[in-house]
Order: C-alpha cells, then sequence, then structure tokens
C-alpha cells in the first residue's frame, strides 16, 4: 500500500488544508486508514462503525483483537448514538475537561460492533481538543476508531516521524501536524461500575476528576508489579513500550540512585556491555554512561511526560543492551509517567 503523507498546520486550517481533512475524512468513509495528530499521542484512525476498518487497525497495527479500541467523537450529540445510556456524570466530567485527555467507559448501543470494542458490551469514548483531529472526525461521518499510531508494544508516538517508522506502507495517510502537546495517552475512566474508576492514569489526574464527581477509585493493577491480577482494560495486561533494551528503574535518594546507576554502568561497561540513562536536568552531567538521554526537569513534569515515548525509541536506534531510568514521583501526572515507565522496565525495579 502506498502511503499518502500530508502536513496540516493545528494554527491554521485554512482551505488547502480543510480540503485535505476532507479527502481523509472521504478515505476512513470508504473503510481506509488515516495516522492524525491529537493532544495525547498521534492515533490510528479507522471508521469506529464499521467492523472491517477496525479489523484492518489491529492489523495493521499487528495487535491482538481482544484489545479494545477508542471511540473519537466531536460533540455531545453523537455519543447518544453510541451508548444506551448517557450517565449524569459523563455530562459532568464532559462540561469540565472535554474536549480533552479523557477517555469515558459507558455501555455501547448496537451499532457499535464488537469488532471495535474487543467483544466488549462497553464502549470507550473521547472527544480530542486537537483542531485536526476533530476536524477529521466531522469530516469521516463522526465516530473514529484510533488507538495509538504504533505498532503493537511500541512507545505511542508523539512526532509524525514516529508513526512513518511503524505504519508506512500499512495505512493510507498519515496525517503530520507536528509534535503533540501531552505526550502520554488519555486517562481512561470507567462509569459503568458503582464507584468511577480510572482504569489508565494520564494528564487528567485522580484528583481532578474526583474534584468533579467525588470518590474515584484506581484500578489497583496500574501502579503495582504484575500480580496475576487483570487489569480492567484490557490493553493494560500487554507488556507496552518495551524498549529494546533491558530497562531497570531505580528509586531513593537522589544521589544513592546516581552512584547505584553509575556502578552499575561500570560494570557493564567492563563486560563490553553499551549502557543507557534516561536521567533529568538535575542529574545529566552526572552518569558515565554511552547514552545519556534527559527527559526534562524535575520542575517540570509535563515537559518528562512529553518526552518519555521519543527518549524510549531513540535509545533503540542506539543499540543499548542495558538502561537504567530514575524514578519519579507517583502523584499528579507522575503517576502516569511511571505506569508507562513501569510498563517499558516490565515492573523492574531497585530501591536505594
Ligand atoms: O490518548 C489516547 O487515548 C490515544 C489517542 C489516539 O486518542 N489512544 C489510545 O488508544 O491510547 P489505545 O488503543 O492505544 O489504548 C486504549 C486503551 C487500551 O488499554 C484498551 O484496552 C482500553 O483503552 N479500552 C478501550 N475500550 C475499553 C473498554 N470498553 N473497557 C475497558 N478498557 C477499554
Ligand atoms: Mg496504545
Amino acid at each position: 500500500m502506498n502511503t499518502e503523507l500530508i502536513q496540516i498546520n493545528e494554527n491554521n486550517i485554512d482551505a488547502a488544508a480543510l480540503a485535505a481533512l476532507q479527502r481523509a475524512g472521504t478515505i476512513l468513509k470508504n473503510g481506509g486508514l488515516v495516522a492524525f495528530p491529537t493532544e495525547t499521542v498521534y492515533g490510528l484512525g479507522g471508521d469506529a462503525l464499521n467492523p472491517k476498518s477496525s479489523m484492518k487497525i489491529y492489523s495493521a497495527k499487528g495487535r491482538p483483537s481482544d484489545n479494545p479500541l477508542i471511540v473519537h467523537v466531536a460533540d455531545m450529540e453523537s455519543i447518544e448514538k453510541i451508548v444506551k445510556k448517557l450517565p449524569e456524570a459523563a455530562y459532568k466530567l464532559a462540561e469540565v475537561l472535554w474536549p480533552g485527555p479523557l477517555t469515558m467507559i459507558m455501555e455501547k448501543s448496537q451499532v457499535v460492533p464488537y469488532e471495535t470494542t474487543g467483544g466488549l458490551e462497553t464502549v470507550a469514548i473521547r472527544m480530542p481538543s486537537n483542531k485536526i483531529a476533530a476536524e477529521l472526525i466531522r469530516q469521516s461521518g463522526g465516530y473514529i476508531a484510533a488507538p495509538s499510531a504504533n505498532l503493537s508494544g511500541r512507545p505511542s508516538p508523539t512526532e509524525a516521524k514516529y508513526c512513518i517508522e511503524d505504519l508506512d506502507g500499512r495505512v493510507d495517510m498519515i496525517i503530520d501536524g507536528g509534535q503533540v502537546g501531552i505526550g502520554l495517552e488519555s486517562t481512561i475512566i470507567d462509569l459503568t461500575s458503582d464507584t468511577p474508576m480510572i482504569l489508565r492514569p494520564g494528564y487528567v489526574t485522580q484528583k481532578m476528576l474526583s474534584d468533579i464527581l467525588g470518590d474515584v477509585s484506581i484500578d489497583k493493577t496500574i501502579l503495582s508489579a504484575d500480580s496475576g491480577v487483570k487489569p480492567k482494560a484490557p490493553g493494560m495486561k500487554y507488556r507496552h513500550y518495551a524498549p529494546k533494551g533491558d530497562l531497570t528503574i531505580v528509586e531513593g535518594e537522589p544521589d544513592k540512585v546516581t552512584a547505584y546507576i553509575n556502578e552499575k554502568i561500570l560494570e557493564h561497561s567492563k563486560n563490553g556491555e553499551r549502557t543507557g540513562v534516561i536521567a533529568t536536568d538535575e542529574t545529566r552531567d552526572k552518569y558515565r554512561a554511552d547514552v545519556v538521554k534527559c527527559a526534562g526537569s524535575r520542575e517540570d513534569e509535563e515537559e518528562i511526560a512529553r518526552n518519555l515515548f521519543s527518549i524510549l525509541r531513540q535509545f533503540d536506534d542506539e543499540d543499548v543492551k542495558c538502561m537504567y531510568s530514575e524514578a519519579f514521583d507517583d502523584t499528579g501526572l507522575g503517576q502516569a509517567i511511571m505506569n508507562r515507565l513501569l510498563k517499558a522496565a516490565g515492573h523492574k525495579v531497585v530501591r536505594v
């Protein structure tokens, strides 16, 4: 398949951009696939109400088909058709947090094919704030199923070049809308249980959600090591974002962390193994690894979130065998950062 690449500036959707998005919408209506930017990560879109499109998405990503897709919409009215009932909580959350990086799980209506929901009776719904995404949804008929636009198991793409790396030749079109703003996938909240439950942490934090809804719980499997308990979001059980090298997270007092990692680096170097470190502005000059990548300042968690996936991808190109990362606070946005890091490390953590 020949993949067409187009560029659109989110802040200047002119007539030419609109025409391009209309063409992209037609591709989707005809059952094709289009990768596009959202504020969180790039998505791999297909018509959510067309079972064949969803099957194509799974095969383009190499993703198991029991792992449901998120349906992206551009307005509240569209949701009524795809759910049994719009819960009160959804209105409350939408008023404050949509469009934005939040996905809500509700009971699906029969128009949503099981191919899209991985066989579940529930559907995940998100209204992205990225203007290119919103216009594409309108042009495509209103419902785009879109997982992150990476090959299954790789970090989610934060720039179009990473979509090209993974999906060139596998999709009809890739829309380059520049680097995304957030860099981690949306927060997922399940509204079908008595107490709303966070199934995946993201930019929207537990505090932001409970300020609106009151009691909000969090799926216990999210931050703990694999305990054999099944997470409620089917996708959370898969090893994800796994870099080619062996990644270990080191937590403890900053000085001890640096000392421990340097000690390990020395051992690996003696064995002729190439080493890498995910550091922060505060520590980057202290490491003696072959490759040191800085995620940003500890004072700016948003910067760290934005850089994390790109850094994990860059390490794959560096042919690093053993990697270490500093740990981050697991509150607020740090909870999402640590969740993704833990998955990348297969939950390998050393406390010093
Ligand atoms: O930010 C995002 O959410 C991005 C952009 C493209 O919107 N999308 C994204 O999709 O991260 P994906 O497919 O990579 O992750 C969707 C997650 C998976 O873990 C999946 O199992 C879960 O959502 N999920 C989808 N539908 C669900 C449902 N009905 N019940 C529980 N979990 C669901
Ligand atoms: Mg994904």
